[in-house]
């Protein structure tokens, strides 16, 4: 678009921003001190999303999970309660669990090194010490536990002893997925993808809709709004021009005649049942948990998206696409739905690269956020906070 300067018009509830704001200091991307500032201050004092419940369904299957330098241990206990520590032994700091996933022997955990054994609860149970010394109390040497959270079928922890109040890390309350019931779900597939870019290109691309037309093709035709390079109405200016228009262009939602997020646009799953006429309409809702997850309700399928970061410049992606029991029992082709989503997170991907690779510039201090870009200001200042948190 070439740059003129008309007279200024805000309609009222515009939603853009209306000065420009700096954005954050490219070398936040790479530094490798900054990236540490930000595992401490964020990733290891937020709720973290895991996996879900149902791949530690088993009393002692375990699971490893690492973020950073941080190694957690989450095993199912023989009470299905399902309990997260630091995955290092209280003798002398070997990690405890080498694999990433399995079944913990009936012994309980038991220490590669010199073989201390631990409860499912984590207690000291027994050491290899002919005669420990007499002030050594096992309650002294229990496992470090961690929070743990079960939330519709996700387990999520957390390195921090009082982490935030979990529903608050979502950008919408909760309940806002219960017509869902994603507890009831099933895993129908799974991808997992890394990103060449630091975690927050990943988070800000997220954010904004103004690359949708340029880079989402695709995504653009199905959902007209996001070809007028926004996410909601009210991200246009003179949107009351448009206010009364039935429009998908004007009104969000699916393009006429879809009504799911697939390839053709028809739906591949058997349809959530209690979903209300506005969810269809709107075809999607997404609900976002800082820093790891997001999770996207279509009308017969859903998408769990979690983010971890893996050094300053990589970033891993994994997503779950869920389902009811019965369109995997009826044996549906789902692939109309996951060749979608392959495609327009394979064009954010390939994009968060490439923004990535244009940060190292030596003239370039930051970049600039433009009024679409107001999703992006509220990132950037949650990441702000956080870093000032003491
Ligand atoms: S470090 Fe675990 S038993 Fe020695
Ligand atoms: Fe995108």
């Amino acid at each position: 678009m070439t740059i003129t300067r008309s007279a200024v018009r805000r309609d009222p509830g515009y939603l853009g921003l209306t000065r420009s704001i700096a954005a954050l200091p490219a070398s936040d991307y790479f530094d490798a001190a900054q990236y540490a500032r930000e595992l401490t201050q964020i990733w290891y004092r937020n709720w973290l999303y895991v996996c879900r419940s149902s791949e530690l369904r088993e009393a002692r299957a375990f699971r490893t999970f690492t973020v950073g330098n941080q190694s957690i241990l989450l095993v199912r206990g023989e009470d299905h309660v399902a309990r997260a520590f630091h995955n290092t032994c209280r003798h002398r700091g070997a990690a405890l669990c080498q694999a990433t996933e399995g079944r913990l022997p009936p012994a309980g955990i038991v220490c590669p090194y010199h073989a201390w054994r631990y409860s499912l609860r984590g207690d000291l149970l027994q050491t290899t010490s002919k005669q420990p010394a007499d002030d050594f109390d096992p309650k002294d040497h229990s496992l470090y536990g961690l929070p743990v959270t079960e939330w519709n079928g996700c387990l999520l922890v957390s390195l921090a002893q009082q982490p935030p109040a979990f529903e608050k890390g979502f950008d919408l309350p909760i309940s806002r997925l219960d017509a869902w019931r994603m507890d009831t779900l099933t895993v129908g597939h799974r991808s997992r993808k890394t990103i060449a870019c630091n975690w927050k290109v990943f988070w800000e691309n997220y954010n904004e809709c103004l690359h949708c037309p340029g880079v989402h093709p695709r995504l653009a035709q199905l959902v007209p709004i996001f070809g007028r390079a926004i996410l909601e109405p009210k991200d246009d200016p003179s949107w009351q021009d448009h206010a009364t228009d039935q429009d998908p262009r004007y009104t969000g939602g699916l393009r006429d005649g879809a009504t799911s997020w697939t390839m053709d646009g028809n739906p591949v799953g058997v349809p959530f049942p209690d979903l209300t006429a506005d969810d269809h309409k709107s075809g999607h809702i997404y609900l976002t948990g800082l820093p790891s997850i997001f999770v996207v309700g279509h009308m017969d399928y859903m998408r769990i998206v979690r983010i971890l970061p893996l050094g300053p410049e990589l970033t891993e992606m994994s997503i779950e696409f869920l389902f009811l029991p019965e369109t995997l029992a009826q044996r549906r082709d789902i692939s109309g739905a996951v060749e979608f989503t392959q495609i327009v997170m394979g064009e954010d991907a390939q994009i968060c690269e490439v923004n990535q690779r244009g940060l190292h510039a030596l003239p370039h201090e930051r970049g600039v956020l433009m009024p679409e870009e107001y999703v992006i200001q509220q990132f950037q200042d949650w990441v702000r906070a956080e870093l000032a948190r003491p």
